[in-house]
């Protein structure tokens, strides 16, 4: 019996598990969607890494089950690994207890004895993410030099062909990667010659795939603006599994660039992840290939990195690693030289030096050399104008690699939060952020935002902070426009990168008054996820009683698995505060607008960065895309800064596919998100159920039901006056006699404080006429209504002259005399089938009753027939309205057979009120010659 409810639970965990399984929410696989499912286990909103157990907490109603073990296991797909959930009970693998009476204590599955303190099914849950773990300790930085020499020959399933078999261009490749807090950050280098490639693979040392990025997009599409300048390839992987941290200790992990299509390898180039010492201090890199003049026979395959690094502490001195295979031939054993040279061109040689290599390596060999260079070198090398080769001594030409030194190849921007350090130096409140990074010619990219600026900066300069005298190295004010400073410096000085790359560069911005406004130091980050949009927000201030100092800059991205990416660091706070960032989401600026708000972290400092394990659903989507996003970050519920979304852009694959012009309330279509329920109209959202008057036209109203609005424009009664003598007054649809306006002073008294009569919401001139708003139908053509120019109170009267009932025809006379005020009905609405008891209105809403709008004390409830009631018009009789478990659907009375006869019967009795009057003659036409007929048979 046990046993069989534990089955039971464990066929409704699966379930669960599936079901929360992420999916991606627009497009499937073969949607054209790139989709490269990280080999990690999802867990309700967790993610599990490769090898990790855990007990699952299926939450409410169930809780933790405690005899179920989960693992986030690998398998092998083709030459890839990838991740499964498996769970299994395990409570038949519970040692029997050895005493009579055992016990099962909190916790647990196993049944122990008292006082037992062995556990056997205790299970260790994963480290937590984000966190730095003993591997990190030691070097984080590695290289790679990717070249078809590689040992890793990718094994392919669907090509049989080699590596570089197909590699006719000889493309090299090399990589930098920095492993912070479980994650791989990675940045390579390639051949200008080459496409961007397809695929990244990060393999063990057999080849298989341990993880898989995707490049480019079909077409070779780079969506990121720095990747495209800088043409480096950039990206991270995420929370690596214990295994691999292990491989990536011991060097055994593997990467592989891949060109072609899917399923189809063109070629690949790849290579070993090593350490170097040298990557801590690295300023410049570069990718050399087999020179042009070499034997290409004898180079096939070949290629090297070389990482340099500069000081200019006591002389400028220069220190270069090389990295490199392909310039020893096969009898080339032992204690080999080969040479290196900087140089400008082929007469300018900044350094030459033979070096020896102990024992060369047909993949990879590392030699390092220092030397003094004069300040006019180093401007040179940061210019990206020196060229470095390396060349076998006993071939120099035959065998030859060399490549420009270039700016480092790591994927890297520097951002600053600029605030100032004294309110009273800040009356203005002036804050801002810059963000910057080196282009592959080695310029600065620079763009500064300043928010609340009162005069244009006299300087914006790059300070080096590590120095007493704080040397102003470049100035970044040449452009300044609309608060942003946005240039490239070309020529950039060689004393800029040293601070820039220790992080001991600043950006001051002095105005004439104050020689340092806002100040802020530039903070080096790796180019991946959120990062990877092409701007940052400034999140300002909301709260006045913060410090005038108080900003943030927000990173925001959404990634191809429509997942959002976000970096956010605030500044000037002052006292720690427990921050949450929220995004609120709006079809569009408008007042009344619906707003999805979705919380995406908790702050942990003043930085937070991360995505959502789950993927935004499509109407969230949606208004990222073509709507209005804010990103807010509040403490408790006071919002301490807030930005506006613009410039996100949200992957093809992830937007919606496009009804007729891009409405947004056309974008409601039958998906999982139901329609907001609100109606947008002339740029304003209503609620629904409401009603309003055209913002551009006084006679048409609106009104909004099931998420539609529905309008119509009245055509004014007619007022009962000559042409030259009415009166229209500004927003009323219908003029107004001034004969009517023959009123006392004293009367006038009396007056509402509007001065004219209200009726529906909407207000009217007194002795203007108009045709009542009903929903659902619009406006009634058969009831005339009246605002008395003295008491302020509308009459209504229900036409009986057919031709008044009609859109159509004429207009017939008003007359003051047709007041049939005595023939108003009651001022109560009937509910048929109305229950003694009465119960509360929540109550009966909640029991699928339906608001009553005119009477929101008395509403409908559910399964009830009733008329509409309408102040000043009473129970509207023409239409019949049901509430049917909260939807009330009215219908206004059907002209047929059966109505028309009644009508005629009580006319000729002449028994008919106006009210009871909802055909007219002309409605009941087609009936009249049969019924007259049948009618006068009757009355025989
Ligand atoms: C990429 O760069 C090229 C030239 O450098 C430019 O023409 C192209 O528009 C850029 N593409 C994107 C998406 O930025
Ligand atoms: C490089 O070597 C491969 C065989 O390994 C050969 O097919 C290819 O033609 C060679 N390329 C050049 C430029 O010699
Ligand atoms: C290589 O270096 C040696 C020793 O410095 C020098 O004699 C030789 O000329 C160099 N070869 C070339 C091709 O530069
Ligand atoms: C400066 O660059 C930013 C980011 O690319 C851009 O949003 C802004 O409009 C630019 N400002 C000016 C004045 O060029
Ligand atoms: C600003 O913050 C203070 C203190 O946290 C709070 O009392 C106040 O209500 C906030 N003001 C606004 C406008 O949110
Ligand atoms: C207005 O009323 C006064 C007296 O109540 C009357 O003498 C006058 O003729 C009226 N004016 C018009 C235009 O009807």
């Amino acid at each position: 019996m046990a046993k069989f409810a534990n089955l039971a639970v464990f066929v409704l965990f699966i379930y669960v598990a599936e079901g929360i399984r992420n999916k991606p929410p627009l497009l499937g696989e073969d949607g054209g969607r790139i989709r490269n499912k990280a080999a990690e286990c999802t867990f309700g909103s967790t993610v599990k890494e490769l090898g990790s157990q855990w007990v699952p907490d299926l939450g409410v109603p169930f809780g933790v089950l405690y005899c179920m073990k989960c693992e986030c296991a690998a398998f092998q797909k083709k030459r890839r690994i990838v991740a499964k959930v498996q769970c299994r009970n395990i409570k038949n693998e519970c040692p029997e207890p050895t005493c009579a009476e055992p016990i099962l204590p909190k916790g647990r599955c196993c049944k122990v004895c008292p006082g037992d303190s062995h556990n056997p099914d205790v299970i260790q849950d994963v480290v937590p993410q984000n966190v730095l773990d003993e591997d990190e300790k030691g070097s984080k930085h590695f290289v790679a030099l990717l070249t078809g020499k590689s040992s890793l020959v990718i094994k392919n399933d669907y090509t049989k062909l080699m590596p570089n078999e197909v590699n006719k261009k000889q493309i090299v490749a090399t990589g930098r990667f920095s492993f912070h807090k479980r994650n791989l950050h990675y940045s390579f280098y390639i051949s200008e010659k080459a496409a961007r490639p397809r695929a990244l693979y990060f393999m063990d040392q057999e080849g298989t795939i341990l993880e898989e990025f995707t490049l480019s997009k079909p077409g070779g599409h780079v969506t990121s603006v720095y990747q495209n300048t800088t043409r480096k390839v950039c990206g991270v992987w995420k929370r690596l599994p214990k295994q691999y941290r292990r491989y990536l200790k011991q060097e055994k992990l593997f990467v592989s660039l891949i060109w072609g299509i899917k399923d189809h390898t063109e070629f690949s180039i790849s290579g070993q992840l090593i350490r170097n010492a040298a990557l801590s201090k690295e300023t410049f890199s570069s990718l050399l290939e087999p020179a042009p003049e070499s034997n290409s026979f004898l180079m096939n395959g070949s290629g090297g990195t070389a990482i340099v690094s500069i000081s200019t502490a006591l002389s400028p001195s220069i220190h270069i690693a090389v990295i490199f295979n392909g310039i020893f031939s096969n009898n080339e054993i032992s204690e080999i030289p080969v040479n290196i040279t900087l140089s400008l061109d082929d007469k300018r040689f900044i350094l030459k030096e033979n070096v020896y290599v102990k024992k060369p390596s047909n993949e990879l060999n590392v030699v390092e050399i220092s030397s003094p260079v004069s300040n006019a070198d180093l401007r040179l090398l940061t210019r990206g104008k020196l060229l470095l080769s390396i060349s076998s001594v006993s071939q120099p030409t035959a065998r030859k690699l060399s490549g420009n030194v270039m700016t480092k190849a790591t994927c890297e921007i520097f951002q600053s939060l600029l605030l100032s350090n004294s309110e009273q130096q800040n009356p203005y409140r002036t804050s801002g952020l810059a963000w910057l990074f080196l282009n592959n010619e080695g310029s600065l990219v620079y763009n500064i935002q300043v928010a609340n600026w009162r005069e244009v900066p006299e300087s914006i300069s790059l300070i080096d902070t590590s120095t007493k005298r704080k040397p102003q190295l470049e100035d970044l004010t040449p452009y300044f426009e609309n608060g942003w400073a946005n240039g490239t410096i070309d020529k950039l000085s060689p004393k800029v990168l040293e601070p820039l790359y220790a992080g001991n560069l600043a950006l001051n911005l002095a105005t004439t008054k104050t020689p340092s406004l806002l100040k802020g130091k530039l903070v080096s980050k790796t180019v991946a996820d959120a990062r990877d949009s092409p701007a940052p927000l400034l999140l300002r201030r909301q709260n006045y009683t913060l410090p005038s100092s108080a900003v943030g800059l927000a990173w925001i991205n959404i990634d191809d698995d429509c997942h959002i990416q976000y970096d956010i660091t605030v500044a000037g706070l002052g006292n720690e505060k427990k921050l949450d960032v929220f995004l609120e989401l709006l079809p569009m600026l408008a007042p009344g607008a619906p707003v999805i708000t979705r919380h995406l972290d908790s702050f942990q400092g003043n930085q937070v960065e991360g995505s959502p394990v789950e993927s935004l659903v499509r109407e969230e989507l949606n208004r990222l895309d073509t709507g209005v996003g804010f990103l807010k970050i509040k403490e408790g519920r006071e919002t301490l800064f807030s930005a506006t979304i613009k410039q996100i852009e949200v992957p093809p694959s992830c937007r919606p596919p496009y009804t007729d012009n891009n409405v947004p309330t056309l974008l409601y279509d039958n998906g999982d998100d139901p329609p907001s329920g609100d109606c947008f109209h002339e740029g304003k959202f209503y609620q629904e159920e409401a009603q309003w008057t055209s913002t551009s036209d006084p006679c048409t109203m609106c009104f909004c039901q099931n998420g539609k609005e529905k309008c119509d424009t009245m055509i004014c009664p007619e007022p009962g006056c000559p042409e030259h003598m009415r009166v229209k007054e500004e927003g009323e649809c219908c003029p107004t006699c001034p004969t009517m306006l023959n009123i006392t002073k004293n009367e006038l008294q009396k007056s509402n404080l509007l001065n004219k009569c209200l009726f529906n919401g909407k207000s009217y001139s007194r002795g203007s006429k108009f045709y009542p708003f009903l929903i659902p139908n619009g406006f009634d053509l058969c009831t005339e209504c009246f605002c008395d120019p003295i008491y302020l109170e509308i009459k209504c009267v229900r036409l009986t002259n057919e031709k008044n009932c009609c859109r159509n025809c004429q207009k017939g006379e008003f007359n003051m005399e047709n007041y049939p005020a005595d023939e108003l009905p009651a001022r109560r609405p009937t509910i048929a089938h109305k229950k003694e008891v009465s119960k509360s209105v929540d109550q009966i809403l909640s029991e699928g009753g339906c608001r009553n709008l005119m009477n929101p004390q008395s509403p409908y409830e559910n399964g009830s027939e009733y008329h509409p009631f309408l102040d000043s018009l009473g129970e509207y009789k023409c239409v019949n309205c049901k509430c049917t478990n909260g939807i009330q659907q009215c219908k206004r009375h059907q002209c047929d057979k059966a109505a028309c006869e009644k009508m005629f019967k009580m006319r000729r009795n002449k028994t008919l009120t106006p009210s009871e009057n909802c055909c007219s003659v002309k409605d009941c036409r087609k009936y009249r010659h049969r019924k007259s007929h049948r009618l006068l048979n009757h009355a025989s």
